[in-house]
């Protein structure tokens, strides 16, 4: 057993299926293996020194290219929406039209501030966005040893894809699924591209995706980071899985949660803010 599973934090519902399966990623090699993750509080830290960290849609709505008034706005948005997104009492089913709600309302919201292309760079520098700690290590490693690492993200692509290039870990074995913003010739924000991509929805923005998968046919090892119940989709697209490892990063309302995410999840992470066990199994598979 990897030394970093005994780390306080990490909760298993079944240590020796955990065993197992890295085993048999491990025995089938590096070339076989594929990474997919969530963005928003699975790369990104969810609190730093007591308090919380911004999410994408936090580092547009906390910049200096929102008037105030529409700040407010999306403030109430948010404090109507993420105690439903975290609520363990209502059923995915229940959540489901209130997320696209808050999504379709929040976006629409950013789409009437004109937010111009060339200065979302000054909003992610400016902002108080965190990686994990680990995240260099992660992200290089996965590029050294030319494993594909897909972010699949409900949060914006344009300020992710800023994020982890201005961290200096956007390498070429990086694809990310997410929603982009899309520009007027002026350079303008006017709309957001495709279809949205909410917390509950991934597995259909898999699906959407076939090609991507198609391309890495070959790799039929998954790992897996997450940190919501709607992030274990996210691989529904992989063709011919062989494995599967789900490690789940439980932020917020740990009590609560914890059941339903190590019913779900194969390894739990509580209020653990680094990549540190995700990394050491990362090494063990190459
Ligand atoms: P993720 O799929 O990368 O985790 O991104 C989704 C997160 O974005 C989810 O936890 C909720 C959050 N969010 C905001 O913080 N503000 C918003 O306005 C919206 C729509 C989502
Ligand atoms: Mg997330």
């Amino acid at each position: 057993m990897l030394p970093e599973l005994s780390n306080p934090s990490v909760c298993m519902r079944d240590p020796q299926r955990v065993q197992e399966i890295l085993e048999s990623m491990q025995k089938a090699g590096s070339n076989t293996l594929q990474v997919i993750s969530d963005f928003d509080m699975t790369l990104t830290r969810f609190a730093y020194n007591g308090k919380r960290c911004p999410t994408c849609h936090n580092i547009l709505d906390n910049s200096k290219l929102i008037s105030n008034d529409c700040k407010e706005k999306l403030k109430n948005l948010l404090d109507t929406y993420y105690p439903i997104e975290i609520d363990s009492t209502r059923s995915v089913d229940e959540k489901l039209p209130l997320m696209v709600e808050w999504w379709t309302r929040a976006h629409d919201l950013l789409v009437e501030q004109r937010i111009k292309k060339d200065l979302l760079a000054t909003a992610v520098r400016e902002s108080e966005a965190m990686l994990r700690d680990g995240y260099q290590l992660f992200f290089d490693h996965l590029y050294e040893h030319s494993i594909p690492l897909l972010i699949f993200s409900a949060g914006i692509g344009d300020i992710l894809e800023e994020v982890i290039r201005q961290a200096g870990v956007f390498h070429p074995n990086v694809k990310v699924f997410s929603n982009y913003m899309d520009f007027d010739e002026s350079g303008v924000l006017k709309a957001f591209k495709g279809e949205l991509i909410h917390i509950y929805n991934k597995r259909e923005g898999a699906l959407l995706n076939t090609g991507h998968f198609q391309e890495l046919r070959t790799r039929p090892n998954v790992l897996l980071l997450g940190d919501s119940l709607g992030d274990l989709t996210m691989a529904d697209g992989v063709q011919d899985i062989e494995n599967i490892l789900k490690i789940g990063f439980l932020n917020d309302k740990v009590e609560e949660r914890k059941q339903s995410y190590m019913d779900s999840y194969d390894i739990v992470l509580l209020k653990d803010e680094t990549l540190e066990v995700s990394n050491a199994i990362m090494l063990y598979l190459t």
